[in-house]
């Protein structure tokens, strides 16, 4: 079984040559006509056929008319269906990995809470996050229920909500009673709107490449309601080499850095921080953490991994 979420790129691949500027970062000198060019960018499909722009992906799988939208929901949602609820299950048979994914996770939280909530290291804050795409609520049990008090999961299918549900029951759990999952809403992120100022931390991890593009910045602008003055997003995604990378199985797509940025200038959010996922299997697709805020940060944090990104191996 595979799926995109952690499937490495197809091995052929041949890189289109659109002038992407190799230096652009996204702050506050970031050109929207720039970083435009990487939605211009090519990209490909599970099976190796490559497409000219991400434009001419979506016409194709999603088109103008809402029925092959639907049809591309239903489908991503339809695969994740038929797949276990455990840990391999929801990481596509890769759940050795998810001990150094909680682990780089948690050195990236840590930080933000001490730089952004910084009450929140003596207890002062009550703090609160959302798990988008949660699947059994792998992220919330070895991560998010030991910082937040409360943690919302948010999941649209419903054997894996329920698996979590079980999971994170106050019987089943090792943290104290000051830390609960409080709310399992099972829905899709592309119709979920959250609770005004509810969220200190909305965490995104490995299911926005089920969200179109215009899903995406439609999703990301309406959240900001849901954070607490000084909240933010969190994003940890794979992350394609070039252009993107289309799953023709479970109707997701990979984006590249450069798509992301781009993104993210449409949403109006703004970078803060960016992390490489280290100690990370060759085969896999690279992963990144983006912490994005709603607000201009004053300084744009950047932490490097030792490995450049972007280096000429089949994993990135
Ligand atoms: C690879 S799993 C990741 C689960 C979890 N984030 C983790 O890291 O363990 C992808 C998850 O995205 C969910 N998903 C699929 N389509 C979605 C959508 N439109 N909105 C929100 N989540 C979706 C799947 O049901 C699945 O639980």
């Amino acid at each position: 079984m595979h799926n995109s979420i952690l499937y490495s790129e197809p091995l052929i691949r041949k890189d289109f040559t659109f002038p992407v500027s190799k230096d652009l970062t996204f702050n506050r000198n970031t050109q929207p006509n720039k970083t435009r060019i990487s939605m211009q960018k090519g990209g490909s499909d599970s099976d190796g056929r490559e497409f000219k722009s991400a434009e001419e992906m979506w016409r194709e799988q999603v088109g103008e008319d809402q029925s092959k939208k639907t049809e591309w929901y239903r489908e991503g949602v339809g695969y994740w269906e038929g797949v276990e609820a455990s840990t391999d299950g929801v990481l596509g048979g890769f759940g050795h990995v998810s001990d150094a994914d909680v682990r780089d996770s948690e050195a990236f939280l840590n930080g933000l809470l001490s730089e952004l909530l910084p009450n929140a290291a003596n207890s002062q804050r009550h703090l609160v996050a959302l798990d988008c795409g949660s699947g059994i609520g792998r992220v919330t049990k070895n991560l998010l229920i030991r910082y937040f008090n409360e943690v919302d999961l948010l999941e649209p299918v419903s054997h894996f909500l329920e698996t979590a549900r079980e999971s994170l029951a106050p019987e089943n759990q090792m943290v104290s009673d000051m830390h609960k999952a409080t709310n399992f809403f099972c829905v899709p992120l592309q119709e979920f709107t959250p609770e005004a100022g509810r969220y200190d931390i909305i965490w995104v991890q490995w299911c926005i490449g089920h969200l179109t593009d215009d899903d995406f910045v439609s999703f990301f602008t309406r959240a900001k309601v849901g954070l607490k003055p000084g909240g933010l997003f969190v994003l940890k995604e794979n992350i394609a080499r070039n252009g993107f990378v289309l799953d023709k199985e479970d109707r997701s797509i990979t984006r590249s850095d450069l798509y992301f940025k781009e993104l993210f200038r449409q949403c109006g959010l703004h970078l803060y921080k960016i992390k490489d996922q280290k100690g990370w299997p060759q085969e896999l697709f690279a992963v990144k953490i983006y912490a994005l805020t709603t607000e201009l940060p004053k300084k744009v944090h950047r932490t490097r991994s030792k490995v450049q990104a972007n280096r000429p191996a089949i994993i990135k």
